[in-house]
């Protein structure tokens, strides 16, 4: 006779639709593979009259989370609300009803890390966050579990499938950023207002979640050095290409010896690099281990069965017990572990792209190189394009790559470059991604 586990949804949109249409239309299928009779016996909701994709049985749905709070047959409760304060209230109350939790709401695991986790462990009950990060990908516990054998030195992920759709975009059919986004926002890639994607917010909190589990150590959000897409023209992608890089939102946690980088940035990966090759709203991470060496881990990052996938997986987990014994003895997370230390800020090295943009006058590119010549940047190349046809302002880019470089000096140099006569308005920086090379 199988196990009946009841369980509580909070949230009736994308995600938490499609966890109860996999919970209903396939309870026979994950009863034999696990074991498990998965019996979904509330859905909460706040607007009951809304027309939704899955039919609940009767009884099911309600805009009344207590009833599943007091329910002693709900064991499970999966928070799929989204937001912070609604959110975190509801997670208490549940940890505090003796329910275990599921949630993939990554906004408030990076901004309330260690409240949540120490409710949880006052409750003595547990929770469960796969889905926080890239969707149906199974990062958190390939590398809490699966690679447990290694010191993690470097994870690398594209983390915004709307980021990368914007920019694959961009590039395969010429098109600027704000076409694209439109588009995205008619396709449903995009939400309505796209800041927490675009501004890479969202790829932050993902990191700041992920990195905690990899590198074993508290890592807070506000040391996540964020820079998002919106600056980025099809003019830098397009010249990245021709140098054999593709552009990437790349969410990138590395440990050196002088402390840990937290960064979020628009950044040219080598061609070659699988990174590079992962195109449209696609997730990939790349993990570097001790033992391991480099571990790829690809898939996709939203969508409602995606991310699904991920909180079922969560579910059974926790049926079973492992969710507990991996939240009590794999003591990882942020309530419990020491918080990191940083490496100081533009301490990082690497090759880096800029544009410039330079009216058309003599002496404007003495003047660039003079500018990087005084922070000690050596130019690798340098190239003037001629001016568009059509433009009237004689403004043309200047696309200059540097030999490895601090990051503080390019900083520099650019904040330098700004007041310059001649440079119009201010230089596109974009770093060329490492690799291992620069995850000691
Ligand atoms: N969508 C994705 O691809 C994706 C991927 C990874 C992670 N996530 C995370 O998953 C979570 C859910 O995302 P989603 O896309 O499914 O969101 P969504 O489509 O906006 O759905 C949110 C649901 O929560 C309900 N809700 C909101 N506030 C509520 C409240 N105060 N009380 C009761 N119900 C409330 C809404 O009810 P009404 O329908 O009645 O308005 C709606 O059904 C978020 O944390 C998100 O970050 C989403």
């Amino acid at each position: 006779m199988a196990d009946r586990i009841g369980i509580g949804i909070l949230g009736f949109g994308t995600v938490g639709q499609a966890v109860a249409r996999i919970l209903l239309e396939d309870a026979a299928a994950m009863e034999a593979r696990t074991g498990l009779r998965l019996e979904l016996r509330h859905v909460v909701a706040r607007d009951l009259t809304k027309p939704r994709e899955v039919t609940l049985p009767d009884d099911v749905l309600s805009a009344d989370p207590a009833r599943m709070f007091s329910d002693c047959e709900t064991q499970i409760v999966v928070e799929l609300i989204g937001g912070v304060d609604r959110a975190k209230e509801l997670i208490r109350a549940a940890l505090q009803a003796g329910k275990d939790v599921v949630t993939a709401n990554k906004a408030l695991l990076a901004t309330a890390p260690r409240e949540i986790f120490s409710a949880a462990r006052t409750a003595g009950r547990c929770i469960a966050f796969e889905a926080s990060v890239a969707g149906c990908i199974p990062i958190i516990e390939s590398v809490r579990r699966g690679l447990v054998a290694n010191r993690i030195d470097a994870v690398h992920g594209i983390l915004n499938g709307t980021c990368n759709y914007i920019l694959t975009r961009m590039l395969d059919d010429g098109i600027s950023y704000a076409e694209v986004l439109a588009d995205a926002q008619r396709l449903g890639y995009a939400e309505a207002d796209p800041t927490l994607d675009v501004d890479g917010t969202d790829s932050a909190h993902k990191l700041a979640i992920l990195a905690s589990i990899a590198v074993r150590q508290s890592c807070e959000l506000d040391r996540v050095q964020v820079e998002g897409i919106t600056n980025i023209e099809l003019n830098d992608l397009a010249e990245g290409r021709d140098l054999g890089y593709v552009c990437k939102l790349l969410a990138s946690a590395r440990r050196h010896d002088d402390g840990l980088e937290l960064t979020v940035a628009p950044t040219f990966v080598p061609r070659e690099h699988p990174l590079a090759a992962v195109s449209g709203p696609f997730n990939a991470i790349s993990v570097y281990g001790s033992a391991a060496g480099h571990a790829f881990f690809y898939g996709r990052g939203a969508g409602g069965m995606p991310t699904a996938s991920a909180v079922i997986s969560d579910i059974v987990d926790t049926a079973i017990g492992n969710a507990r014994r991996t939240f009590e003895q794999l003591v990882a997370l942020p309530d419990q572990t020491p918080s990191a230390k940083y490496r100081t800020t533009g301490e990082s090295i690497a090759r880096h792209y800029l544009r410039i943009g330079l009216l058309d006058r003599p002496g404007g590119i003495g003047r660039i190189a003079a500018a990087l010549g005084a922070e000690g940047i050596s130019i690798a190349t340098i190239t003037q394009h001629e001016p568009p046809r059509d433009s009237a302002t004689h403004v043309v880019p200047v696309i200059v790559t540097t030999h490895p470089v601090k990051r503080i000096a390019i900083d520099r140099a650019v904040a330098a470059m700004t007041t310059i006569k001649g440079v119009v308005g201010r230089p596109v920086c974009i770093p060329v991604f490492t690799g291992e090379t620069d995850a000691k």
